[in-house]
């Protein structure tokens, strides 16, 4: 879900000047040492070096091809995975983002099932973890300048970060033979076969894998953690801000969106075959660039493309029932999980209303019609929609005002993110054989993904926020010097430090709680009585309970749900 950072994009490198100067620094790196190799069980990769933020070499293997080029005839198809390679792959540099909307020659490509991986040692058996990146389905990559490695490697792990087809190329589904959907779930799927196969001869141990991802990447995560597809592929999961289940239903197909697809791209609408057909003449570009068109109100809703529940065509089935249904079908692989959410996520998109005056208008006048979009309601939406305005707006209309952006940007989170992390947290501690832990990230430092408009400061603990921690961020961020006097570098070594902790032992608290960099004493995972959670911010780490729950008691009243019968 990120189309700000696309815009980020846009504005850091929309001069070229910060790739040139990167370029340098790059090509220069270490020029005497020979380039590391890998000889794996698909290929031999030729790598390049990296350091950490703390100065450990990393081993860098980028852009590695995991499945064929999904182009042609393999457009709309499910991957085919990578199991050889003719020659020594030049694993030196990144490989492109998937189709998108993308500025000045940013790489892009639909030849982009590509990976990365990160080692300290690739002689040892280190705990590995797989980034399924954030995006909504529609954007963004996990390329090293926006998940650059250097602060997870400052643990000795292995780090790989994985793209999949986006969009209308992704999530193509007709709801017949034609395009059966689920193609970028598919790809993650071979990308996890890709780690199993390969993963020991980068020092990686397969045993001991933990899959984590981000918004659209959480929303994945679970949905391999009940997929037959992805049954023991991975050890360990973390989920961070995003859920497949919520007030939204999973639907069966989205041949409204392949219609509205066809339609922009002047293609026939008149049948499944039609409109695969045509589709496949135009190019990935066409295709990728005509993403903006394809929402209804700004860049709402914000889910738009999702996985699907596959009827049966004869091909092979990544998501067979509604999420719920499965968990209480056993079919959950259950593994140590860790559940979180930032304190404020989509508040931001209460000042994108309340800048735009035909937003603001059509909200203020409609609000009806816009909030079923914005907030992705089913049912009874008229109601709906009143009830949440009576609930987050004292029952007025939106105004330009401090009430608004308070009220409006918290039923944003809540819709997008909060009401679904709530629900699945729940969910999963009702029937998971395993430990669940749970998380608020409220720390706000000297980057957001949101500034405020007039002082262009952070202002919230914005959707993404974490990651600016956990990963670096180059493309959209300063870098995080070390220092014992900077709260931003404590952060990375606290998040860093409990993902090392969960990677190696599935718990997040450390071993040894006097280790330096690790702050809480005691994270307890939620129980069926206690719903604990550990805020994470500048000091108050104190386990509490009931994370806003006079606000999801409003969505449990509009989407009821026994959490034991998954009903
Ligand atoms: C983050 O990446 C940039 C670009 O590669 C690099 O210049 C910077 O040193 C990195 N930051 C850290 C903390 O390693
Ligand atoms: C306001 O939103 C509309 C609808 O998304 C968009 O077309 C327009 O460019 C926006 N205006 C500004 C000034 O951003
Ligand atoms: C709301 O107020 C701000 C600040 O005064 C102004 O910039 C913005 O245009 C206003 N929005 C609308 C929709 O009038
Ligand atoms: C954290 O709290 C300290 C002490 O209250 C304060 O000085 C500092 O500015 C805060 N840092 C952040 C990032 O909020
Ligand atoms: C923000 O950056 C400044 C300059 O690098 C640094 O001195 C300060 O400690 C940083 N603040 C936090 C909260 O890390």
């Amino acid at each position: 879900m990120l189309l700000r950072t696309l815009l980020v994009i846009a504005v850091v490198c929309a001069g070229v000047e910060c790739r040139k100067d990167r370029k340098k620094h790059h090509g220069d790196h270490n020029p005497q040492t020979t380039s590391p190799l890998v000889r794996a069980e698909s290929g031999t990769f030729r790598g390049s070096w990296m350091e950490s933020r703390r100065g450990h070499k990393i081993q860098a293997y980028r852009g590695i091809r995991y499945a064929r080029a999904p182009v042609g005839e393999l457009r709309f198809q499910a991957p085919v995975l990578m199991t050889s390679y003719g020659a020594e792959v030049d694993a030196t540099k990144d490989g492109p983002a998937c189709p998108q909307p993308s500025i000045d020659g940013y790489p892009v490509d639909e030849d982009c099932l590509r990976l990365n991986v990160y080692t300290r040692d690739n002689k040892k058996r280190l705990p590995v973890v797989v980034f399924i990146h954030p995006g909504g389905f529609y954007s963004v990559s996990g390329r090293s300048d926006i998940f650059g490695p250097q602060h997870l490697l400052d643990k000795e792990v292995v780090l790989v970060t994985i793209n999949y087809r986006l969009g209308t190329l992704g999530f193509m589904s007709t709801g017949d033979k034609y395009a059966p959907g689920n193609n970028g779930l598919k790809d993650q799927v071979a990308a996890l076969k890709w780690v199993q196969r390969n993963i020991a001869a980068f020092g990686g141990d397969p045993n001991l894998v933990t899959l984590a991802g981000y918004s659209a990447g959480s929303f994945s995560v679970m949905l391999h953690m009940i997929s037959p597809m992805s049954k023991g592929l991975f050890h360990r999961a973390i989920s961070s801000s995003g859920s497949p289940i919520s007030q939204i239903p999973i639907p069966k197909h989205q041949r409204h969106l392949a219609v509205r697809q066809a339609k922009l791209l002047n293609c026939p609408t008149d049948s499944s075959k039609a409109i695969i057909d045509c589709l496949k003449t135009k190019s990935a570009k066409e295709i990728g660039d005509s993403l903006d068109n394809m929402f209804e109100f700004g860049y709402d809703p914000v889910l738009m493309w999702m996985p699907i529940e596959e009827e049966d065509f004869g091909q092979e089935r990544f998501l067979i029932r509604q999420p719920s249904e499965s968990v209480c079908n056993g079919e959950l692989h259950s593994v140590p999980y860790i559940i979180s959410q930032t304190k404020d996520e989509f508040f931001w998109k209460a000042y994108n209303v309340l800048q735009n005056e035909t937003l603001f208008t059509q909200m203020h006048d409609d609000w009806d019609r816009v909030a079923p979009i914005a907030f992705s309601l089913t049912g009874d939406t008229k109601t709906k929609s009143n009830r949440l305005k009576q609930a987050y707006l004292g029952g007025k209309n939106i105004a330009n005002d401090s009430a608004t952006i308070d009220g409006l940007g918290k039923v944003y989170s809540d819709a997008i993110i909060g009401f679904g992390v709530h629900r699945l947290a729940n969910l999963m501690v009702a029937h998971s054989t395993q430990p669940v832990w749970s998380y608020e990230f409220t720390y706000i430092g000297n980057s957001s993904h949101f500034v405020d408009p007039v002082t262009e400061k952070p202002v919230g603990a914005a959707h993404h926020d974490d990651l600016i921690y956990l990963f670096n961020v180059s493309l959209s961020f300063p870098s995080i010097p070390v220092s014992n006097y900077s709260g931003d570098s404590n952060m990375v070594d606290l998040m860093t430090g409990f993902w090392h902790n969960f990677m190696v032992h599935g718990n997040p608290n450390p071993l040894n709680p006097a280790l330096p960099g690790e702050f809480f004493k005691v994270w307890p995972p939620m129980t069926k009585e206690h719903s604990y959670y550990l805020p994470i911010g500048n000091k108050s780490r104190q386990v509490q309970e009931n994370l806003f729950a006079e606000r999801y008691r409003v969505w449990e009243e509009l989407y009821p749900m026994d959490y034991a019968k998954c009903r």
